[in-house]
């Protein structure tokens, strides 16, 4: 059996890549994070790496691109994950690895790309938050979508309630999306995404009971 690379590509804090180099196991060997990459030489994912032993690499401030290129030639994945990478990605890259570049958003997509999610939700009065998988083509977040995990908003929450919300949903669901990768369930055939062999169409969904998060 062929073993499936993986990269994790972050700015930040790093919790997504935690996560998910956490919940390892669950992968049963069909995929490994081989390697990370960040933009950002304070972001604290680099303890993360670490800590857990998975090489890491800081792109240059002047030549990011051209350093996120050379990394991923080095190490030729098969899957290359967004964890909160708060770069564009260029689209010579999305061009070289079209299907293979996965990211989490935390808007229901279509609704808000981009920034400031949070602060739309609440200015809206929403009735429903959540958070996106989606593949990543050339447009901002609009890539398509194959797992959404959404939560009633039932009260007034704050804005760090409601990135902590967010956040629980990201751990939970970013994981299945790479599980369903790593044992092949997810596929891109004939110019299209396909889930068990079937044309993804709408997104998967999970309603998320607020208690249960
Ligand atoms: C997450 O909310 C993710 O959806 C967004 O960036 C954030 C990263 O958080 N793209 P963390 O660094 O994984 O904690």
């Amino acid at each position: 059996m062929l073993i499936k690379k993986c990269v994790v590509l972050f700015s930040g804090r790093g919790s997504n890549l935690k996560n998910l180099l956490d919940k390892h196991p669950m992968l049963n060997g069909k995929l490994d994070y081989v390697a990370a990459f960040t933009n950002n030489p304070e972001a604290h994912g680099i303890d993360i790496c670490h800590n857990y032993n998975l090489d890491v690499r800081i792109g240059s401030h002047d030549n990011l691109n051209n350093d996120l290129s050379n990394f991923l030639m080095k190490y030729q994945p098969d899957l290359i994950i967004l964890a909160g990478y708060m770069k564009i990605i260029p689209k010579n890259i999305v061009n070289t690895y079209r299907t293979k570049i996965i990211n989490i958003h935390p808007s229901v997509l279509p609704k808000y790309p981009g920034l400031n999610t949070y602060d739309k939700v609440i200015e809206n009065k929403d009735k429903y938050h959540g958070v996106t998988i989606h593949f990543v083509d050339e447009t901002l977040d609009g890539g398509q979508i194959i797992l959404q995990g959404i939560f009633e908003i039932n009260k007034r929450y704050s804005k760090s309630e409601l990135e902590d919300i967010t956040h629980k949903i990201e751990h939970k669901i970013y994981p299945i999306a790479i599980q369903w990768f790593a044992e092949g369930l997810i596929t891109f055939d004939n110019g299209e995404f396909r889930f068990k062999d079937k044309v993804i169409e709408s997104p998967i969904t999970y309603l998320m009971k607020n208690e249960s998060l």
